[in-house]
Parts: C-alpha cells; sequence; structure tokens
C-alpha cells in the first residue's frame, strides 16, 4: 500500500483539515483516561503547524452518539487535555460544518489551533453521505487523513471526503501502515501472536492468516472461552489455554500464562492485540500483565502491540517505551492485519 503523504507537498498558507481519531475514554470530569492517541497526533500536528501561515482544523469522533448531540460525546470537555497535550493554544468551534467552522477560521490567532465538534453529532458521517462529506471539505485546501483507528470504516469524513479536496495521508497513517505491513510481510522467526479480547467470530480471519506465516498462535481471554465452547479446531500452531482461573473463567490460568511467557521469550516477532483476561478487574488482570512484561522484556524481537486494553496492560506494566510499535487502532488493527478492506487508507492511496 503506498499513501500519498503530506511531506510530498508545501502546505504553505494553506487551510488543512486534520482528521484524528481521538476516540478515548473520558470520565465525568472530561478526564481523559489514555492520551496515547492524542500523544501521537501531536507529530503531523507539529509538522503542519511548521508551515507559516497554515491554518490547522482537527476533526475527531468521540463515542457513539447515533447523529445527535449528546453533552456526553462533547468533544469540548477534551479540550483543556488536548492543549496540554500538543502543548498548542487551542481555538474550540462549535459544530464540523458551515459557519461554525468557517468563523473560526477568520478569527484563529497565529499558532492556535482549532479543534471542531463530534463529527459523529451528525447521523450522515456514518453514512458516508457524499454532500456532508462535500459540507466538510468545503472550507479547506488540504485534508490530512491521520485517523488510522477508524480507517475501516467508510465514514463521510475518513473515506468520501477525499473526493472533494487534495487528500494526503498524516505522520500517524504512514506509520501505522508501515509497521503494520513489516509485521506481514518481513517476518523473523520464531514469530508469535497473541490475540485475546471477545467474539472469537472477528478473530478467526485473524488466526488464519497467522496461521500461513507465524509459528504460534497463542489465543486468550473471552476469545478462547468461546472457541473452546463452540469446540472449534486449529492448525498445530495455535494454543488455547489448558487452565483458567476461577470457575467463570475470567482469566486464563498460571499454567497456560506461562507456557506463553516461555513462548514469547524466545521470539523475534511478536504482536499482541486483546487481553487475555477481565484485564479491568484484579486478580484477573495477572496473564494480561505477565505477556505485557514478557512482550517488553524481548528486546531482541519486533513487537506490535494494539487494542485499547493491551496498550493500557503495557502503560501499566511501565514498559509502553519497550515495544517496537503500539498501535492505536484496535478493530483497524485487527482489519488491517485480516487483509479486510481499509476505506480511510484505500482513499488515501498514490
Ligand atoms: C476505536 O476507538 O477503535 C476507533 O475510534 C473506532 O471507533 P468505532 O468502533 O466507534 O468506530
Amino acid at each position: 500500500m503506498k499513501l500519498k503523504k503530506i511531506q510530498e507537498i508545501d502546505l504553505t498558507g494553506k487551510r488543512i483539515l486534520l482528521r484524528c481519531d481521538y476516540n478515548v475514554s473520558v470520565d465525568e470530569k472530561g478526564k481523559v483516561k489514555d492520551l496515547y492517541k492524542i500523544q501521537v497526533s501531536k507529530k503531523t500536528v507539529d509538522y503542519i503547524m511548521s508551515f507559516s501561515g497554515v491554518k490547522l482544523c482537527i476533526l475527531t469522533h468521540l463515542g457513539r452518539p447515533k447523529g445527535k448531540k449528546d453533552n456526553a460525546f462533547k468533544v469540548a470537555q477534551m479540550k483543556d487535555e488536548i492543549e496540554t497535550t500538543l502543548q498548542r493554544s487551542i481555538r474550540m468551534a462549535c459544530d464540523c460544518i458551515g459557519v461554525c467552522v468557517s468563523g473560526a477560521l477568520e478569527e484563529v490567532k497565529e499558532g492556535e489551533v482549532i479543534l471542531l465538534e463530534n463529527v459523529r453529532f451528525h447521523k450522515e458521517e456514518k453514512e458516508g453521505d457524499t454532500h456532508f462529506a462535500s459540507q466538510l471539505a468545503a472550507p479547506f485546501d488540504i485534508y490530512v487523513g491521520d485517523a488510522f483507528g477508524v480507517s475501516h470504516r467508510k465514514h463521510a469524513s475518513v473515506a468520501a471526503i477525499t473526493q472533494h479536496i487534495p487528500s494526503y495521508a498524516g505522520l500517524v497513517n504512514q506509520a501505522e501502515v508501515e509497521a503494520l505491513t513489516k509485521i506481514k510481510a518481513d517476518v523473523k522467526h520464531p514469530a508469535v501472536a497473541v490475540i485475546g479480547g471477545s467474539k472469537i467470530e472477528t478473530k478467526i480471519p485473524l488466526i488464519s492468516m497467522f496461521e500461513k506465516d507465524y509459528d504460534h498462535i497463542l489465543v486468550g481471554g473471552r476469545t478462547s472461552v468461546e472457541a473452546i465452547d463452540a469446540k472449534m479446531t486449529f492448525s498445530q500452531k495455535v494454543v488455547l489455554p489448558k487452565d483458567f482461573t476461577g470457575k467463570e473463567r475470567f482469566d486464563i490460568g498460571e499454567k497456560t500464562t506461562k507456557k506463553f511467557v516461555e513462548t514469547i521469550k524466545k521470539a523475534q516477532t511478536i504482536v499482541w492485540n486483546g487481553p487475555l483476561g477481565k484485564f479491568e478487574e484484579a486478580p484477573y488482570d495477572k496473564s494480561t500483565l505477565a505477556v505485557a512484561d514478557a512482550i517488553a522484556n524481548n528486546r531482541e524481537a519486533y513487537s506490535v502491540v494494539g487494542g485499547g486494553e493491551s496498550v493500557q496492560a503495557v502503560t501499566e506494566s511501565g514498559h509502553f517505551g519497550d515495544i517496537s510499535f503500539v498501535s492505536t487502532g484496535g478493530g483497524a488493527m485487527l482489519a488491517f492485519l485480516s487483509g479486510d478492506k481499509m476505506p480511510g487508507l484505500t482513499a488515501l492511496e498514490e
């Protein structure tokens, strides 16, 4: 996949719409629980803002407000934290189309970045509506697609918009495609995939993909419980848990965790998506934290971790910096690796 890169054009004096994925968990006080998606976008924001005279608007979705203006999903509640994380003054716009945007673009001061309100307050976003996409594009010269986490969706602001305005991939999308392509095409052996989370039906294409080139596919979490209960059979490469913690099987057991950790220790390539137990509830976080430790401590391997809870586990165990690449995608990472259509990326191809 060859993306059109923002580095290919001169951004001086341009009005730019940057589509990010700031879909994060926010508590009642507007505190963002995991800043990673916002932190990684800083490199694209800084790159764009290094050109003189640019006017930059950031667009994101937050949650699933079902096309209605819902205060719980207002992007405005994150303004202060985004300001601190990006280390830039933010001017909040009251909507993502119309006069709210044109007004903010008129008033914006040098060095300020405009943050647009939740694009999913418009039902046309999820419908991939072309007219809505043209309204989003209207005030701008250039669109920069950088919302990897939502690039598996055919939404107006990630796909249809590229029909209306010159469009390029930002630095987040470029890095994601590079890292995820590497773990598919440039596999060093032994190669190990660790798959957790829930919904086995969504993981089958992924397991099949890894069965081709990887040596061990370690399956845990609800996914493994579902596979065992459904009496599913896989090739010998696929390792399902032999024991669980507690009657409810909320975590894989000690013996299985030990086996997973030993396998990870010897790996040269490691990919991990999804928690191996009910990570949010101690003591069912044990195997997930042990796997996070093992991946981080294997400095020989090229390691890629994605999915909200896996990233949280790596962060909590203090090992964030020891992972070769941390993906911002949960579902998007799975879709990319499974070979599914990625409308938000194909729209940015050369
Ligand atoms: C994510 O958090 O995985 C992305 O932002 C996509 O969100 P969605 O599943 O609500 O489309």
